[in-house]
């Protein structure tokens, strides 16, 4: 019975910290709308071997690299990806919330 609470305890718990992160992300930048308008062309649909948004195993190797360097490599651009995805205008922090979603799901 104790050993159900706990569970149920760190659950809820487990469940806050997401939403609290997702909150944080989305007060910067929203990195959804970024996406949708820069980045999805490309990564929707694996143009020009672009990683598609949920492929776990297109992006295992990428994670390892370390979020940092799929920053830098989103804002200063890597092999066939421009940078930016060509989207000058963006902050780099609205690029960085766009990189975010995008390995939200495989993270
Ligand atoms: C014109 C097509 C295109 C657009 C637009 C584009 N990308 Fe890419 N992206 C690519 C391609 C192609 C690769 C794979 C490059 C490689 O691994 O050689 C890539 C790779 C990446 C990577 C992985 C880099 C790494 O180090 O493995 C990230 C992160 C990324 N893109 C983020 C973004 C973001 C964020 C946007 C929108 C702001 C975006 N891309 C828009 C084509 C695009």
């Amino acid at each position: 019975m104790e050993n159900t609470m706990k569970l149920v305890a760190a659950a809820l718990l487990a469940g806050a910290s997401t939403l609290a992160f997702t909150a944080t992300v989305q007060a910067n930048a929203d990195g959804e709308a970024v996406y949708n308008q820069a980045c999805m062309a490309c990564h929707m649909t694996g143009a020009a071997g672009a990683p598609i948004r949920g492929d776990a195993d297109a992006w295992a190797p990428r994670v390892e690299k370390g979020i940092d360097t799929l920053y830098t490599h989103a804002i200063e651009g890597f092999n066939a990806m421009p940078p930016k995805g060509g989207q000058m205008g963006l902050s780099d922090e609205e690029v960085k919330a766009a990189v975010d979603f995008m390995v939200e799901p495989v993270m």
